[in-house]
């Protein structure tokens, strides 16, 4: 059995999923959509920075829903409703990384993309990393070890020195800003729409009945001297670390907490905030019987600021091997909660 896939945006993960599908043995990419006027009628291949493969890119959504193919991987900058309606209606499944991870279904937003989804018969999956994998995925995987949980906990230690990208670091992340401007950044209202997603999944899952309340809270630290980075000069006294906590609580008591560090870790921040020994790394952690602690290590790139690319292979292969369960799933939407194990490939023979 081979899905015919089209890739939507080629962006770091685009290009990652792209290689990702060309080596899968049960996928062929058949179709590619770009933003940028300047990719379109380019190769897919070349695009991804590997060969051509005969795979033009297009920037028209129409082109798009008119394929033959069983699935888009959808890994735009900024996700539309609409277009994942038309697509989903058009017939294909929708893999991404860019949201409905664990969607609402008390919201009417999320009704009608299931029924474009059930009008089409096809399936919409949402997945990643963090949030799509180290929030509630593998946490929920492991709690099958243990007994009486009390408290979950799943973290992220990244160096967003790794992020080249000064437009969003500095102008949407708020990096290099005095700590007043930060506060007010989207980041949180933005994060919280995916990480409360996974935090919900794993409550009902787990079977925590959680308070109305759930906690959400950004800290800063600032430089205390000029810091290099790929996005400029991180000037003394402006923000060059946050930290994102969203947590669950059951009778006041808290029972989930997800967490994110983004620090330019150069031991230079007030509060002196440092990723440790650990160094980068993703965590989840259990307060039951066995307390069991897993660390992740090798989804953040070995060198600061060198293949940064390699940070994003892992959310867009979550969403390439995800591809064959989704086709086969039932009409909607369909969760880690009503997929079978998902699991990577063999390199193709
Ligand atoms: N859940 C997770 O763990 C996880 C992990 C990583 C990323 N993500 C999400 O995945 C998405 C893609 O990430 P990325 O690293 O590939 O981002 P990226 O490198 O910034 O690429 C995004 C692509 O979106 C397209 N684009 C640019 N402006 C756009 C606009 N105004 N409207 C629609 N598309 C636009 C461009 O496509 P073309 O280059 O084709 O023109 C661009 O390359 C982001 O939303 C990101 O937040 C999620």
């Amino acid at each position: 059995m081979t899905y015919r896939v089209i890739q939507w945006a080629t962006g770091f993960v685009g290009q990652e999923a792209i290689k990702g599908i060309v080596q899968h043995p049960e996928l062929e990419l058949v179709g590619c959509w770009v933003h940028s006027d300047a990719k379109v009628g380019r190769d897919a291949g070349e695009l991804a920075g590997i060969e051509p493969l005969g795979v033009l890119a297009t920037n028209s959504l129409d082109e798009i829903c008119a394929l033959d193919a069983d699935c888009v991987i959808y890994s735009p900058m900024l996700a539309t409703d609409g277009e994942v309606m038309r697509l989903l209606e058009s017939g294909k499944n929708v893999v991404t990384p860019v949201g409905w991870i664990y969607p609402d279904r008390a919201n009417k937003r999320t009704l009608e993309i299931e029924a474009a989804a059930i009008k089409g018969n096809a399936t919409l999956h949402g997945t990643g990393i963090h949030p799509g994998g180290i929030t509630e995925r593998f946490p929920l995987t492991l709690s099958a070890l243990c007994r009486n949980i009390r408290h979950v906990r799943m973290e992220e230690f990244s160096d967003i020195r790794n992020y080249a990208a000064e437009l969003i670091v500095r102008e949407v992340m708020l990096f290099g800003k005095p700590p007043e401007v930060a506060a007010a950044s989207p980041m949180l209202q933005v994060l919280s729409n995916g990480f409360l997603q996974s935090l919900h999944m794993v409550a009902d899952a787990l079977g925590f009945v959680l308070d109305e309340h759930t906690v959400t809270r950004h800290e800063m630290a600032v430089a205390t001297r000029p810091i290099e980075s790929p996005v400029g000069v991180i000037e003394a006294g402006t923000v060059a670390a946050q930290r994102f906590t969203w947590q669950g609580s059951v009778n006041g008591e808290p029972v989930i907490t997800v967490r994110v560090n983004w620090l330019m870790d150069d031991g230079h921040l007030d509060p002196p905030w440092t990723f440790g020994e650990g160094g980068q790394r993703f965590e989840v952690a259990f307060d039951a019987e066995p307390p069991l602690a897993v660390t992740f290590h090798g989804l953040h790139p070995p060198v600061l600021g060198v293949d940064t690319e390699v940070g994003l292979t892992a959310p867009a292969m979550h969403c390439v091997n995800a591809v064959p369960f989704v086709c086969e799933a039932a009409p909607g939407i369909a969760t880690y909660l009503d997929l079978p194990m998902i699991t990577g490939r063999a390199p193709k023979a």
